[in-house]
């Protein structure tokens, strides 16, 4: 563009500084005024600008700024990058660009004004190579010289494939960044990763170039206004929440999103990711952290926000293949063999609906079930949270009256039979006090039931203007409001909680449903302990059972080194295994003995204390003492320490007796495992004392791939442990001093079992199996009980290798 241009240009904008209304959304939920501090020209570049997210959000949302901002010191400069040369982009572009509307509160004259100078801001450019970022780094500086401009800052939009990022990113980096005293502001859309490695690949690429501060992760469901609501409105109406919002009285969470279409026309990226990765993991999972993360003191401290985020990622439990029930609509199947070209019988698992609960340990929430819905292809096109409480009120008669109907809040995301964003509070809770000055009460006449009550039974409070997802968020990373947008660290976060179920479900087989009204009950699923099922039957089981064989194959009994082995797929082992240990528990209970069990180190046994925790209601924790069968010599604090695992996974959740529970003493004097200390000595003792003539009722063990089992390594002097019951061992591994029960310890127990999974075990299993009792070279060779019984418990993987 000419000087001269450029020059009528800066005017016409001065002129419209004089027109443009103040933006009302200019300011925090405070009411503060806010903005990006340094005025002057701001460059956007929205790669990717012809594409269909542009054509329906990115521009609009542009636009929207620039008719907000531009009075307000500001200029700016928009560039709509893309592949193709400028010959064929230039034309694309300016379609799209001509059909944005303007916001409601500009006039139909200043909005043809606004629009015309937006026009004129705007052009086309190539963006493919190395050189065009370079020529289009220049030419921005070349503009501000000319213009003797400010600059303020350059704002790159990537509306691209995920896979592209880190190449645009470094280009960003070595040809278009501002400099020092000017701001860089890089958009990245999801998907983020595929699974937690992924996530953290990208993280690490995209960090070589962009500092943390530079990128902005837009999760578009924290730019809907009820979702970017949820904090103010639980800080404003903290006086009533703080006696409600706990397990005492919230019964459920449901965090859902409905939708009527299909993944027609974007097969291509959705079967490589499904429903959970698609929607869940983001979208409602952020809703999710919203609802249950302790509120910021400072609602627009992004280090806060994100501290209370992981705090509560932490807290939930983990996941696995009961916490979910998945569909697919039935006719996705030909949908992906055509857009992806395969044959009749492909098959794809890709889930496109899922239901899933969710528990935290959070003292305050514990026992609620959080339950995440989503799918594509149903009934109707709706986006809620919506919190239930408990009713403690009998209704002895009149159950229509207020006090006997549902207490709820509602954060009603948007569609649906209500039409629209609102938050909706039942009358038979509170009076909610609005979220802020740009929100307002409405009473609703309209003949609508919502969740079984009639509107006129909620107070509703909307937003007086509704404002798209994206130009919220555009308008916030113009303003450098890190808050709205998901930091490294929370992102890592959900893939670290969601992989698991993800591979998990990976080769699960997805019921099939008609879609939309005809899919009637068929997707409905309750609550189980803390799993979810369907309700009915799947009607036609089109599918074919994963693994054939039938019943008899599904546990296998035999013989294992003399001893009796049990064997399985991985969750029927454990499963079975459970199964023994309460038998086992239960016998010693029925005796009039307590239960005392010696657990080991290691992962394996976290599968088994989730099945007892989540399955095994009934075990006789009251009467169960927890022992260990070996230590390392770190606080119990850390993450390496068994007791650590033991208390994360069992202890936490099982009515243990706390005067049952027995940590090995590794740190005492304030430190670890010294001789002098008497540790070892110590737990003999307790043992001695407690445990009837020192026989464990069930010592569980696993085996290291070097022979080793509970601490008793191969090439340690483990003879000179005579009759002791405890000592302080060596590994050759960090780290390396242990705490264990002896062979003498283990031997005397009633019952022992030695649990082996996974493929890796397989090479191990096989050379067990083969060589006799050498204790030297492999120590679980002398693992055998006096008179006690032994048994192996092996999964398919480790016996087979398959
Ligand atoms: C997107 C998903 O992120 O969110 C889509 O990729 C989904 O599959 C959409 O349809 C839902 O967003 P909204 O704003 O329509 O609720």
């Amino acid at each position: 563009m000419r000087k001269a241009t450029w020059g009528l240009l800066l005017l016409l904008l001065l002129l419209l500084a004089c027109v443009a209304t103040c933006d009302p959304s200019d300011q925090d939920q405070n009411g503060d005024e806010k903005g990006p501090r340094r005025r002057g020209h701001v460059s956007v570049v929205v790669v990717g600008g012809t594409g269909d997210l542009a054509n329906k959000y990115l521009w609009q949302g542009f636009f929207h700024l620039y008719a907000t901002q531009v009075g307000k010191g500001h200029t700016f400069a928009f560039y709509g990058g893309g592949l193709s040369p400028a010959d064929k982009g230039t034309p694309l572009l300016f379609e799209i660009l001509k059909s944005q509307t303007c916001p409601e509160e500009l006039s139909a004259e200043r909005c043809a004004l606004v629009r015309d100078q937006f026009l004129r801001l705007t052009q086309y450019w190539q963006l493919k190579t190395e050189e065009d970022y370079q020529t289009l780094g220049k030419h921005i500086e070349t503009q501000l010289g000319q213009e003797g401009m400010t600059e303020a800052g350059r704002f790159f939009y990537l509306s691209v494939p995920a896979f592209a990022y880190a190449n645009i990113a470094e280009r960003v980096n070595r040809s278009c960044r501002p400099p020092q005293n000017a701001w860089l502001r890089v958009v990245l859309e999801k998907p983020f990763g595929h699974d937690l490695s992924s996530a953290q690949e990208l993280a690490t690429q995209l960090a070589s170039s962009l500092k943390e501060d530079e990128m902005y992760r837009i999760d578009h469901y924290l730019g809907k206004q009820v979702v970017s609501q949820i904090l103010p409105f639980r800080k404003q109406n903290r006086k009533f929440l703080k006696q409600i919002w706990n397990k005492h009285h919230i019964d459920r969470m449901e965090i859902v999103l409905k939708e009527t279409l299909d993944a027609k026309g974007r097969i291509s990226f959705y079967d490589q990711y499904g429903v959970i990765r698609d929607v869940i993991q983001n979208h409602l999972t952020e809703v999710m952290t919203l609802l249950t993360m302790r509120v910021p003191k400072n609602l627009t401290d992004c280090k806060e926000i994100d501290q209370n985020k992981l705090k509560i990622f932490s807290a939930f439990h983990p996941l696995d293949k009961g916490s979910a029930v998945i569909g697919q609509y039935q006719s996705y199947n030909s949908e992906v063999q055509l857009e992806l070209n395969k044959t009749k019988d492909h098959l794809s698992l890709t889930p496109t609906f899922t239901g899933i609960a969710v528990h935290t340990t959070m003292p305050q929430y514990e026992g609620i079930p959080i339950f995440l819905m989503s799918g594509k292809l149903l009934d109707e096109r709706v986006g809620y949270a919506r919190i239930t409480f408990k009713n403690n009120v009998f209704c002895v008669q009149d159950p229509n009256s207020v006090t006997c109907k549902q207490k709820q809040i509602v954060f009603y995301i948007g569609h649906g039979a209500l039409g629209y964003p609102a938050i909706l509070v039942s009358k038979n809770l509170f009076r909610p006090a609005l979220v802020g000055s740009r929100w307002k009460e409405v009473s609703e006449d309209k003949d609508t039931l919502l969740f079984g009550m009639p509107l006129s039974d909620y107070y509703i409070q909307v937003p007086t203007v509704q404002r798209e997802a994206y130009t919220e968020l555009i308008l916030q990373v113009f303003r450098g409001r890190m808050d709205h947008f998901v930091s490294a660290d929370s992102l890592l976060a959900s893939w670290r909680f969601w992989t698991p179920l993800l591979n998990s479900l990976a080769h699960t087989f997805p019921r099939p449903y008609p879609g939309g009204a005809a899919n009637g009950n068929q997707l409905n699923f309750e609550l189980h302990g803390r799993e979810v099922r369907f309700c009915t039957e799947a009607l036609v089981n089109v599918i074919p059972q994963e693994r054939a064989g039938g019943e008899s194959f599904q546990v296998m009994q035999g013989k294992y080194r003399s001893a009796d082995m049990v064997s399985a797929w991985a969750e029927e082992l454990v499963e079975r295994l459970a199964n023994d240990l309460q038998e086992a528990a239960e016998e010693a209970v029925q005796e009039g003995a307590p239960f005392h069990l010696a657990l080991s180190g290691g992962s394996s046994p976290v599968a088994l204390f989730r099945r007892l925790t989540q399955h095994h209601y009934a075990f006789p924790w009251w009467n169960t003492h927890v022992w260990l069968a070996d230590e390392r010599c770190v606080p119990p604090s850390e993450a390496e320490s068994n007791f650590r695992t033991v208390h994360d996974h069992l202890l936490q959740h099982a009515r243990v007796p706390y005067f049952h529970v027995h940590p090995m003493p590794v740190q005492l004097n304030q430190r670890l495992c010294v001789e002098e200390d008497g540790g070892a000595l110590a737990y003999e003792r307790d043992i001695t004392r407690l445990v009837n003539a020192s026989s464990f009722s069930y010592v569980l063990l696993g085996v290291g791939y070097d022979g080793h089992t509970a601490s008793l390594f191969p090439g340690t002097a483990l003879d000179a442990h005579g009759e002791r019951l405890v000592a302080l061992t060596e590994s050759p591994v960090k780290p390396h001093q242990r705490m264990s029960l002896t062979f003498a310890a283990i031997n005397r127990a009633r019952r022992v079992s030695v649990l082996i999974m996974g493929k890796g075990k397989h090479e191990l299993v096989t050379q067990l199996s083969r060589i006799k009792d050498t204790p030297d070279r492999w120590p679980i060779t002398k693992i055998q009980p006096v008179s006690g019984r032994l048994v192996w418990y092996i999964d398919y993987d480790a016996l087979l290798g398959q």
